[in-house]
């Protein structure tokens, strides 16, 4: 850790930084947003590789709206490798680098009648429906993470309110981490809205457990790219994905932005 600390500020200096941002699929680019150092992930051992395309795979770090961010343009994936730790080492650089909260975003299928690909949904709890826990084997009591309120409020209100000021609506719901690779079936769609979901995806939520976990603040956004499995006639992949994310990304940048400028 030492030495990863040591290689990124030797490039992009000491200052803290105040917030992460976590960037999902086909969203990437908001990372070219910022004013600063952009460091390859190659060049950071252990940090995740380029496995997924539609991500950028860069740290980047300066100033956006005049604060001090640290932004990963793509994340690992618990499918990659069956690894549900893979976002860890990033999120304790994070950390290490004084941030004290992480904005995650991804892509997700909608569950909800009315928000449709396009849209952004805040997230207001998450259901595992993996079951993994990027906790299990870590020796000590902190494990026995708190998870209520895990999706902080006052960063929610905030970006509520970002968002008005924005004139982008922002939904609110419950978003349900199904591991993927493989996207889902329509009877685990309708088994998930008995359960409560509004939304699903194949991240996330390993990310907020490591992320409580470690003491950092989280709040997360999706950008629904597409209604859930037996929704709609649309046929569901992964190049529909990406080429339906830059529309609600475009929005996400400006709830972002209205956001970092009432930090
Ligand atoms: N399911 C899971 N993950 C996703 C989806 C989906 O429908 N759309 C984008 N990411």
């Amino acid at each position: 850790m030492d030495a990863l600390l040591k290689t990124i500020q030797d490039r992009a200096g000491s200052d803290p930084v105040r917030l992460g941002l976590i960037l999902g699929s086909g969203l990437g680019h908001l990372a070219e947003s910022v004013e600063g150092v952009a460091i390859d992930y190659g060049d950071l051992p252990g940090f995740p590789h380029a496995g997924v395309s539609g991500h950028n795979p860069k740290l980047v770090i300066g100033q956006l709206e005049g604060v001090r961010v640290a932004v990963f343009g793509g994340r690992a994936h618990y499918y990659e490798k069956g690894d549900p730790t893979a976002m860890r080492l990033p999120l304790e650089v994070l950390k290490a680098l004084g941030a004290e909260q992480v904005l995650l975003t991804n892509a997700a299928g909608s569950l909800k009648d009315g928000m449709g690909p396009g849209e952004l949904m805040l997230l207001s709890d998450h259901i595992n429906f993996s079951g993994r826990n990027p906790l299990i084997g870590e020796a000590t009591d902190a494990r026995f993470v708190n998870m209520t309120d895990a999706y902080d409020r006052q960063i929610r209100a905030a970006l509520d309110a970002a968002a008005r000021a924005a004139a982008v609506t922002l939904h609110t719901g419950v978003y349900a981490w199904y591991s993927g690779p493989s996207f889902e079936t329509p009877a685990e769609i309708r088994a998930l809205k008995v359960l409560g979901a509004d939304a699903v995806g194949m991240s996330t939520v390993p990310e907020v457990i490591l992320a409580r976990f470690l003491g950092l603040k989280a709040a997360a956004v999706s950008v629904v790219t597409n209604m859930a499995a037996g929704m709609s006639s649309e046929v569901i992949s992964h190049a529909h994905t990406k080429a339906m994310a830059p529309i609600g990304a475009a929005k996400l940048e400006q709830v972002l932005r209205q956001y970092l400028q009432g930090l």
